[in-house]
């Protein structure tokens, strides 16, 4: 099957496999009057003004639109039961986050949730979801586990996550987070909890190969640095690759302990220091900045992503989509932080939500830009220019959705 999109206003290419450090994150590529065609699952060729169409192509005609990768969703929470509206009041009594889930509730309610439902009962709210993510153009997500935290739960929600491929358009890249939180019966032993992870879950998990990743919530009155290093360890001697929850609330040096371990990406960053930015460079870490939970935390204070692009450093976004801090699938919610938090440029936005968020889940060879060879994930914004979309904020501007060469948004 053949597809030409043509009389594109704005085509926004992204082309290349690597990432797009400090200022080359501006450097986008804009066709104006593009096309575009597509055979079978991939790209095939793309340029400017006429078009030669052959016979039995689709023809899509994207006149006053602006076309761009599919979106890349680097790094959510999308498995679990349950939702957290209760807690809403709470928190906006400014009671801490870190103080919720000490008391039982925050992710440690979420557990229950989701330990509650089946398989079945859990995919039907999750596939919701991943509709909600593709309405609003994003093709691609990482998924972590995370809300089981035994053996049991966690296999279930990453068995689900298998699953879910051929029963969905969307891709899910699935990460392995047991070390999410202590749950509540190990309150007292915790240890015994690493234990379980390193002796049984992590194994399992890697031998089976239900997860690509492993990430950590390495945070004070979480998993400290220690504890994070022996699991995170454990993991890669299993084959996994490693992200990490880092610097969220407190700057306990996870960022510096990505750089140590080779980490793929560490996330969140808000407190990072210099040394930590600089010890990322250096060793290729990417950061995975999160402005609209930067937001939902009320804590007026987003990661410093200008600072460490100063320091050459890449940067991908992503919602981090979850029930606590931040109950949105739309990756259009974080443009709008992006760039009134963050003070990011559309250019970089759509940067780091295409080709850096590839980087960011290992699969910059196959998505993430617009050029031959790549598989055909297109997004066709309702909108003349990259601008647009970005600066009328609060709607969804997509207008179709292209996945593996097929229109599954129209
Ligand atoms: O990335 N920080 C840890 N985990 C999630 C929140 C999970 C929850 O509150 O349920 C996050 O923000
Ligand atoms: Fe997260």
């Amino acid at each position: 099957m053949s597809i030409v999109i043509k009389n594109i206003n704005e085509l926004v290419t992204l082309s290349g496999n690597a990432p797009r450090c400090g200022s080359e994150m501006s450097e986008v590529e804009i066709i104006e009057n593009g096309w575009i065609l597509i055979e079978d699952d991939y790209i095939k060729d793309l340029g400017q003004g006429d078009v030669k169409v052959s016979d039995n192509t689709k023809i899509i005609d994207a006149k006053d639109k602006t076309v761009t990768p599919g979106l890349i969703d680097p790094h959510t929470h999308l498995i679990h039961g349950g939702s957290r509206e209760h807690e809403l009041e709470m928190k906006l009594m400014g009671v801490p986050y870190i103080d919720i889930l000490k008391k039982g509730g925050g992710i440690l309610s979420t557990v229950k949730a989701t330990r509650a439902m089946s398989k079945e009962e859990l995919k039907k709210k999750v596939k919701k979801s991943m509709d909600k993510m593709l309405l609003h153009g994003t093709t691609t997500c990482e998924s972590k586990s995370g809300y089981g935290l035994n053996f049991e739960d966690e296999v279930k929600c990453l068995e689900l996550i298998r699953e879910l491929k051929g029963d969905h358009p969307l891709t899910l890249v699935p990460t392995y987070m047991g070390a999410h939180a202590v749950p509540l019966e190990y309150r007292d032993t915790r240890e015994k909890y690493i234990e379980l992870m390193i002796d049984k879950v992590i194994p399992y998990i890697a031998q089976q190969g239900l997860a690509e990743f492993i990430d950590c919530f390495c945070e004070e009155g979480v998993f400290s640095i220690e504890e994070s290093r022996r699991i995170l360890n454990c993991g890669k001697n299993y084959g996994l690759k490693i992200k990490i929850h880092g610097d969220e609330i407190e700057p306990m040096g996870g960022t510096e302990l990505a750089a140590e371990l080779n980490a793929v990406s560490a996330e969140h960053l808000l407190a990072t220091s210099e040394k930590g930015m600089i010890a990322m460079q250096r060793k290729g870490v990417m950061p995975v900045l999160l402005p609209a939970t930067s937001f939902y935390l009320m804590l007026n204070k987003y990661a410093d992503a200008k600072r460490m692009m100063e320091l050459n450093l890449p940067i991908a976004l992503a919602t981090d989509y979850n029930p606590g801090t931040c109950p949105t699938e739309s990756l259009q919610t974080v443009m709008t932080f992006a760039c009134f938090g963050m003070k990011l440029t559309p250019k970089e936005i759509i940067t780091a939500m295409t080709i850096n968020a590839a980087c960011a889940i290992g699969k910059q060879d196959t998505i993430g830009s617009i050029a031959p060879g790549k598989k055909a994930d297109i997004v066709i914004f309702d909108a003349p220019n990259l601008n647009y979309f970005i600066y009328h904020f609060g709607i969804n501007h997509v207008d179709s959705v292209i996945k593996n060469g097929r229109v599954v948004v129209d």
